[in-house]
């Protein structure tokens, strides 16, 4: 069921339910997450039946801010605390050491936990209910509401059609951002960007008053994590990467053949036959963000046997949609 998420009687209904141990989905500005009391073993299970995900795949830990971070995790980095103090509530999601004790299912059994303060107002508002409670609920575990290795959700209807009717979801609206938060692992002695988001790595090194490094540039090995899985993302039509030059002369030699293909481009195409169901990739990355995840899920509506789409420029921009578009095509 939807409830209108700007409506404070379905923000109070929706924290009831939480508390009871029930899920409950809400949009962020990201995209929609599947929400549980995150210190809850046995609603955090939930979750990980509900998605299909296997459990040793750490979740997300939507908290107020930063005074409700100390609940899951211990001795925060300097570094960390910047990053908080930079770009909360915003899309930016840091994993600190965790509390022995807390959260033990939503971190998947891991020694971290990954934090994050939403700025989504519906959001916002669902967790002060939660935080009133008697007793409180800290932080509500949450991943996106898609089932797992599938496409992110964007709007309620798309949760919806990801977990049916029975489901409590809170409607916020088309999500602003679109694409998830960027991660930034602080466990390490040095900064580690797991997962581009929305923020360029520029902006996130600034906050960071040092160098911020890439995954492969550390030796460690990250932990089992469902958005750095090389196929993830994933719609029901085959998705291909092609510059605009080959996707054209792809589109050429097919010409009339070309039906049940899907293009999502910035370059406007020369020729096309009828039955290619083009749109147009917004010039922006932010824009295109934004759009992502409903393109997929629209062309998989349609019908369509296989989706092309142009290759964005490899720039610090277009990180975060570029590494959503390899993991589809992969
Ligand atoms: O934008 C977002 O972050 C969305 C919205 C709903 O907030 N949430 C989201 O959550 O994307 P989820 O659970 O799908 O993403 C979890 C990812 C994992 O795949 C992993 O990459 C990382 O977060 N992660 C979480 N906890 C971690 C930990 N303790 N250590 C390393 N990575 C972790
Ligand atoms: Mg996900």
């Amino acid at each position: 069921m939807i409830l209108d998420g700007h409506a404070p009687a379905a923000i109070d209904e929706a924290a009831r339910r939480l508390a009871a141990g029930e899920l409950v989905a809400f949009p962020t500005e990201t995209v929609y997450g599947l929400g549980a009391d995150a210190d809850s073993g046995r609603a955090v299970a939930g979750i990980f039946t509900a998605k299909g995900r296997p459990s040793d795949h750490p979740l997300i830990v939507h908290v107020t801010g930063p005074d409700a971070a100390g609940h899951y995790a211990h001795d925060i980095p300097p570094v960390a605390q910047r990053l908080m103090q930079a770009f909360w509530p915003g899309p930016l999601t840091v994993i600190l050491p965790r509390r022995a004790g807390r959260a033990e299912a939503a971190a998947g059994g891991q020694g971290s936990i990954g934090l994050r303060c939403p700025s989504h107002p519906v959001a916002q508002a669902l967790l002060r209910a939660c935080g009133n409670l008697q007793p409180p609920l800290t932080g509500l575990a949450a991943p996106s509401a898609n089932r797992f290795g599938r496409v992110s959700p964007t709007t309620a209807l798309h949760v919806q059609h990801e977990f049916g009717e029975t489901l409590c979801i809170l409607d916020g609206g088309a999500c602003e951002v679109g694409i998830e938060s960027a991660i930034v692992d602080c466990t390490r002695g040095v900064p580690v960007l797991l997962r581009p988001g929305v923020l360029t790595h520029a902006r996130i090194e600034a906050a960071c008053g040092e160098r911020l490094w890439r995954p492969e540039e550390v030796t460690e090995p990250a932990p089992r994590a469902s958005g750095t899985l090389e196929s993830h993302y994933a719609p029901q039509a085959r998705v291909r990467l092609m510059d605009a030059a080959a996707l054209q002369d792809a589109l050429d030699v097919l010409g009339a053949q070309a039906s049940g293909i899907a293009v999502w481009s910035r370059a406007p195409l020369r020729s096309a036959a009828p039955g290619v169901l083009r749109q147009a990739m917004p010039q922006h990355a932010d824009d295109a963000a934004r759009e992502l995840f409903a393109v997929l899920r629209a062309f998989d509506d349609a019908g369509v046997r296989l989706i092309w789409i142009e290759q964005p420029p490899d720039t610090s921009e277009w990180a975060g949609v570029l590494d959503r578009l390899r993991r589809a095509a992969a």
